[in-house]
């Protein structure tokens, strides 16, 4: 792809008030959430229900790209179609996840550096011969007491900046995600803190790598209190916070920013978009869009259960999951009256 076919490909990620579907758990993270449920945790109900969910009618009408895993984007529907097939089918753009995980960092107890840098060249070149027109890296940043630490922020801004770069070079939209994690008791202001920093280290390193600002996406954590922190703040709040902190840092070339969930509820994080959006949208240089997985995913995977009797009740979950943050992109999203009230959504 050239640097144009880029710039249209990241436009079109957050084009027509979509977002992108984050179906990219790692085999590990998979089978965690279907242990959760007791579904046992096999390759073949992997597959399963990644077909669910790339068979889903009308998933094309709010979801622009899907950021699939390894394993899925070599594996097929039942009648032997690949699911990148199905997906660029249905003109939803594929993409991957491309790291390699968060792993302990050495010397920073409590502490993660992503890797996968190693031999990233060749495996974006295979991506990109696949079809794969984008793909995405995880940093985790965890908040606490002394942390994280300067070293922590900088080596994982690094390694996103240089991920970015080698996605740029092969013709692949990066997904630049630095993840502030929810874990915790610190407060909307700690958090506001650190994702300032951490953005601001991030937009450094990016520029300083060559990274092209027009062709990647940002998906970064909404700016919210520690799910332990006493003090839970509104909706609004959380929009006033999450908008003024990257209205600080986040260039105006770049197309989209696209959040993660982190584990807020379905419901919370459509509301939080919404709210931001209404609030918003009329005054921001880039898209605020959404990159959900567990927000969009959960519903369904809970309904489906590894039973192929519950597909399409499942797919009617997912579905309505994902029209939710396509209104709330709108500012539409009428937590009363397309979902059920929520208590936690203050
Ligand atoms: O890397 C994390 C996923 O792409 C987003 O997942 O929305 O469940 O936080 P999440």
């Amino acid at each position: 792809m050239s640097s144009l076919e880029m710039i249209n490909t990241a436009k079109a990620m957050v084009a027509n008030d979509k977002g992108l579907l984050a179906m990219d758990e790692s085999n590990p993270t998979c089978n965690k959430r279907f242990a959760a449920l007791e579904i046992p945790q096999t390759e073949e109900l992997r597959c399963a229900y990644r077909e669910m969910i790339v068979t889903t009618t009308g998933l094309n009408e709010s979801i622009s790209g899907a950021i699939l895993y390894d394993e899925t984007v070599r594996q097929h529907l039942k009648n032997g179609t690949s699911f990148v097939k199905v997906l660029t089918d249905a003109g939803i753009i594929p993409g991957i996840k491309v790291d390699a995980g968060a792993k302990d960092m050495a010397g920073h107890a409590g502490e993660k550096i992503t890797e996968g840098l190693d031999g990233l060249r060749d495996r974006l070149k295979e991506y990109a011969q696949m079809g794969l027109r984008f793909a995405k890296w995880r940093a985790v940043i965890a908040v606490g007491n002394g942390i994280p630490t300067r070293a922590c922020v900088e080596a994982n801004a690094q390694a996103l900046a240089r991920y970015a770069a080698l996605c740029q070079e092969a013709g692949l939209v990066p997904i630049v995600e630095p993840e502030m994690l929810m874990n915790g008791d610190h407060t909307i202001e700690r958090c506001f803190e650190v994702t300032e920093e951490v953005l601001h280290v991030v937009f450094e390193q990016l520029y300083a790598q060559g990274v092209m600002f027009e062709g990647m996406i940002l998906k970064p954590n909404m700016v919210v209190p520690g799910l332990a922190c006493p003090i839970q703040v509104s909706v609004d709040e959380v929009a006033d916070a999450t908008v003024k902190c990257l209205l600080r840092v986040v260039p105006a070339a770049v197309p989209g920013i696209a959040f993660l969930s982190g584990g807020q509820s379905a419901e919370l994080a459509s509301a939080r978009l919404n709210a931001m959006n209404i609030r918003f949208k009329s005054q921001l240089p880039w898209a605020l869009a959404f990159s959900f997985a567990r927000a969009i995913q959960q519903p369904a995977l809970e309904i489906w259960h590894g039973k192929e009797a519950n597909v399409s009740e499942a797919q009617q979950a997912l579905y309505h999951r994902a029209k939710c943050n396509q209104a709330a992109r709108r500012g539409e999203y009428i937590a009363a009256t397309m979902d059920k009230p929520q208590e936690n959504i203050l």
